[in-house]
C-alpha cells in the first residue's frame, strides 16, 4: 500500500466494495430464508411434539429448537428417522442430536413413521416421501430455516427411507445432503432403475457395523426383500456422484473411515466401517460415537441455490 499513489486509493476502495456487495448478494442468494423467519418461539432449547393431516392420517413428530433460535437467524434443519419398530423420542436419545454439546444449531426433527416406505413391510399405500415434503414445508412455514442446509439421517429402515429419499428426484431437491446409519437400502439394491437423484454430486454418508445381523454388511435377503452389499450401494454413490479417488484411515482398530473426492470435492462420499459392531445406533460405548461425525459431515454442505422469480 505504501507504494500506491494517493489517487489510486479510492479506486481500491470502490473495488474493495464491489467485492463486498458481491459477497454479500452472494449469500443472500445461497442461504435463502424461509417464511417462518418472523416466528418468534418461546421454548427454544426444547422439545415439543405436534401432529397434522399428511399421507397415512394424522401424523406426528418431535422438533427441538436450538437455544441460540431466533427471528430472522436461519439456522439448518436435521430430519432424522427412527429405524423400524422404535419411535421419535427414543431415537431423540439414542442419537443426542437434541444435545447442544453435540448439535448446537441445528433444528432438529425426529418424525414417526412405524415402518418407513421402501421394505415389503411398509404399510402399503403410505407416501412418506409426501410425508416429508409436508413436514418440511410446514416446518420452514413456521420457524426460520436456512432453505439451502436442509439435511435427512436415519436409523435401519428410517436410514434405508433416507436413501429412498436422495434417489426421488423430486423429493430430493430441498436436502443439501444425507446421512444413513445401518441402512436398510431396500430400494437402491442395484443398478440405477430406481434411482434418479435429481443433482449430482449429492453428498452421502453411511456407517454400518460389520456384525450386523439385521442388515448384514454383505447385503442379502432382510425381512423386508433383497438387500444390498455396503461396498456395492457406494460403488453405485461414487459413480453416481463422479467420485475419482478415495483413501481410508484407521480412527482407532475397528474404524475404517473412507473418504471419496467427487467432482472435485474431497469427502463428498463417506462411508464408516466399524469392525464387529452390531446394528445399534453407535453411540458413547460403541466403537465410534457417530452423532457428531454425522453432523460434522452435514454441516459441511448446502444446497446449490437459485432464486426462482
Ligand atoms: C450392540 O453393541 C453395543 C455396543 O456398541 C452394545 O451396548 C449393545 O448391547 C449391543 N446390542 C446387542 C443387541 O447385542
Amino acid at each position: 500500500m505504501a507504494l500506491l499513489a494517493p489517487r489510486c486509493i479510492p479506486i481500491l476502495t470502490l473495488l474493495l466494495l464491489l467485492d463486498l456487495f458481491a459477497a454479500a448478494k452472494a449469500a443472500t442468494v445461497q442461504h435463502p430464508r424461509s417464511k417462518g423467519c418472523t416466528v418468534s418461539h418461546d421454548w427454544k432449547g426444547q422439545t415439543r411434539e405436534f401432529s397434522f393431516q399428511s399421507s397415512g392420517g394424522m401424523r406426528s413428530y418431535r422438533i427441538h429448537l436450538p437455544s441460540s433460535y431466533a427471528v430472522n437467524k436461519a439456522l439448518p434443519l436435521l430430519v432424522a428417522y427412527h429405524g423400524s419398530g422404535n419411535n421419535p423420542a427414543k431415537f431423540e436419545v439414542e442419537t443426542r442430536f437434541s444435545d447442544e454439546g453435540i448439535n448446537p444449531h441445528v433444528i432438529t426433527l425426529y418424525p414417526a413413521g412405524g415402518n418407513w416406505q421402501g421394505p415389503t413391510y411398509a404399510e402399503p399405500g403410505v407416501s412418506d416421501l409426501v410425508f416429508t415434503t409436508d413436514l418440511v414445508n410446514r416446518i420452514k412455514d413456521n420457524y426460520c430455516v436456512d432453505q439451502s442446509r436442509v439435511y435427512a439421517t436415519g436409523h435401519s429402515n428410517g436410514a434405508g427411507f433416507t436413501g429412498t429419499l436422495a434417489c426421488s428426484p423430486e423429493h430430493a431437491r430441498q436436502f443439501a445432503a444425507f446421512a444413513p446409519v445401518s441402512g436398510a437400502f431396500y430400494t437402491d439394491v442395484n443398478g440405477d432403475q430406481n434411482c434418479l437423484p435429481p443433482r449430482s454430486p449429492l453428498p452421502m454418508f453411511e456407517a454400518h457395523g460389520t456384525a450386523d445381523p439385521i442388515i448384514p454388511y454383505a447385503g442379502g435377503k432382510g425381512r423386508g426383500g433383497p438387500l444390498p452389499s455396503i461396498p456395492d450401494w457406494l460403488s453405485r454413490w461414487a459413480r453416481r456422484n463422479q467420485c475419482t479417488t478415495s483413501s481410508t484411515k484407521l480412527l482407532s482398530n475397528a474404524v475404517h473411515d473412507t473418504e471419496w473426492k467427487c467432482a472435485g470435492v474431497d469427502g463428498l462420499l463417506r462411508h464408516i466401517k466399524i469392525d464387529g459392531h452390531n446394528h445399534s445406533w453407535p453411540g458413547k460405548n460403541s466403537e465410534i460415537d457417530i452423532s457428531p461425525v454425522v453432523i460434522g459431515f452435514l454441516s459441511q454442505f448446502h444446497t446449490p441455490w437459485t432464486l426462482v422469480v
